[in-house]
C-alpha cells in the first residue's frame, strides 16, 4: 500500500454499529471497505446494496483477499476468536467495545497482540471526541488542581422496543456493561485508575433479570472520589449520548445541559460544554467564581477512530486505545457489576491496570 492509496479495511457485522462505521468511511477518503463478513441474510443484501464483497465468515474472507486492516463490530462473546485470527494474519484490528467479555478472552487478545508484534485497538471511540481530548489537556496541564471529585450522570430512556433481543434481558446486557464502560473509559483517561468501586443496581422499572438503574461510587488511586448515576429508564437529557453530538440519530438537546463535572482544589471543568469554574484570586465560597470555555475543532470521533486504525496499520501511529487500555476499562467495569452482586466494596490492585 502507497502512503496516497486508501487502506482497504474489512468489516466483521453488519448490525447497528458496522453500519456506522461504514457510514462513516463513506465520508474519508484516506480508507475504504474492501469487504464485509456477515452471516446473516440480511448482511449479504446489505453488501450488495453497497457494492463490496461479501462473506459468510472470516476465513472465507481472508481467504479471497488481504485487507490493510479490520473491524470487528460483532456480538462482545465473538470478539476473542475474531481478533485472535485477524492477528494471527498479521491484520490490525478494531475491536468494538467491551474488547470482549470476559477477562480471560480480554488477556488472551492483550497475549496474543503482544507476542506477534500486531497492535489492536479498542472501540472506545470517545477518546478519539475533540472534547475528550482538550479536556484532557486541561486536566494533564493541571488547572484543576489537585482532583477531588467526580459527578457523572449517564441517564436516559431506552425503547421498548430495544428489549426484544433476549439478551439485552438477561446479566451482561444492561446498561452497566453496554453503556457504563465507555463512562468508566473516560474516567479512567482523564481522571485516573480506578482503586475500588461500590455499586448498587436496580430492576424495579422493567422488571428483566438485568439491571436497568444503578449508583456508583468509585476511588481512584489519586485519592478523588467519583459518583454515577446510571439508568436506562430514565425520560432525562443528561447523557453523553444525547448531549455530545457524536451520532445524529440522537436529536439535537433542546438546551445543553453538563453530563460530567471534574472538580480539582483550583477549579472544576464541565463536560461537554468544556465550561472551567475557577477563582481568580483566593479560592473562597465567599468570592465570585468566573467561567472560561475552550473552544475545538469538532470532529467524528469515529472518523478520528479510523483515521487511527489506518496510520497503525501503516506503522505510523499507535492505537489511541490498545487492548491492554481495553482490558483495564473491562476490569473496572465488571468490578461494577460484581459489587452490585455481592453488596461488597471491590478493590482492583493497582498492578492489574499495568
Ligand atoms: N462504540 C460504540 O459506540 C458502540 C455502539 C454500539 C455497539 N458497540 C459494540 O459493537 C458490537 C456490535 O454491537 P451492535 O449493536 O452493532 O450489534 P448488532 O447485533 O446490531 O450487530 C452485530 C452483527 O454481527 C453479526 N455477527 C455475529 N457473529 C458474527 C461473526 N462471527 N462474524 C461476522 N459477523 C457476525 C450479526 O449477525 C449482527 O449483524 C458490540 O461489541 C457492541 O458492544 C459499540
Amino acid at each position: 500500500m502507497s502512503a496516497q492509496s486508501p487502506a482497504r479495511i474489512l468489516l466483521a457485522g453488519a448490525g447497528a454499529i458496522g453500519r456506522l462505521h461504514f457510514r462513516e468511511m463513506q465520508e474519508c477518503t484516506f480508507c475504504t471497505l474492501s469487504g464485509i463478513v456477515e452471516p446473516a441474510p440480511a448482511g449479504r443484501e446489505w453488501a450488495e446494496a453497497a457494492g463490496v464483497p461479501w462473506f459468510a465468515d472470516l476465513d472465507t474472507a481472508l481467504a479471497h483477499e488481504k485487507p490493510d486492516a479490520a473491524i470487528v463490530a460483532t456480538p462482545n462473546q465473538t470478539h476473542r476468536a475474531l481478533a485472535l485470527r485477524l492477528i494471527e494474519e498479521r491484520i490490525v484490528p478494531l475491536v468494538e467495545k467491551p474488547i470482549a467479555s470476559t477477562i480471560e478472552d480480554a488477556t488472551e487478545i492483550v497475549t496474543a497482540s503482544e507476542k506477534a508484534g500486531v497492535p489492536v485497538l479498542i472501540g472506545h471511540h470517545r477518546r478519539h471526541n475533540p472534547i475528550i481530548r482538550t479536556a484532557h489537556e486541561i486536566i494533564s496541564r493541571g488547572a484543576p488542581g489537585q482532583l477531588v471529585s467526580v459527578s457523572l450522570m449517564a441517564l436516559f430512556r431506552k425503547p421498548d422496543d430495544y428489549f426484544t433481543a433476549s439478551w439485552r434481558r438477561e446479566p451482561g446486557g444492561g446498561p452497566v456493561l453496554i453503556n457504563l464502560i465507555h463512562e468508566i473509559d473516560v474516567i479512567r483517561h482523564l481522571c485516573g485508575e480506578i482503586s475500588s468501586v461500590h455499586a448498587v443496581t436496580s430492576n424495579r422499572i422493567r422488571g428483566f433479570e438485568v439491571e436497568d438503574t444503578a449508583a456508583i461510587l468509585l476511588r481512584l488511586d489519586n485519592e478523588a472520589l467519583v459518583t454515577i448515576s446510571l439508568s436506562d429508564c430514565a425520560s432525562s437529557p443528561w447523557s453523553w449520548d444525547l448531549q455530545a453530538g457524536e451520532i445524529d440519530s440522537y436529536p439535537a438537546p433542546a438546551a445543553p445541559v453538563t453530563t460530567m463535572v471534574i472538580s480539582g482544589t483550583d477549579g472544576s471543568l464541565a463536560l461537554p460544554s468544556l465550561d472551567f469554574w475557577s477563582y481568580r484570586g483566593k479560592p473562597d465560597w465567599y468570592e465570585p467564581l468566573t467561567r472560561e470555555t475552550t473552544g475545538y475543532r469538532k470532529e467524528s470521533p469515529y472518523i478520528a477512530q479510523l483515521r487511527n486504525l489506518c496510520a497503525v496499520s501503516r506503522g505510523e501511529a499507535v492505537p489511541v486505545v490498545d487492548a491492554q487500555e481495553g482490558l483495564s476499562t473491562l476490569r473496572a467495569t465488571l468490578a461494577v457489576a460484581e459489587s452490585a452482586r455481592t453488596g461488597k466494596t471491590v478493590h482492583i490492585p493497582s498492578s492489574q491496570f499495568a
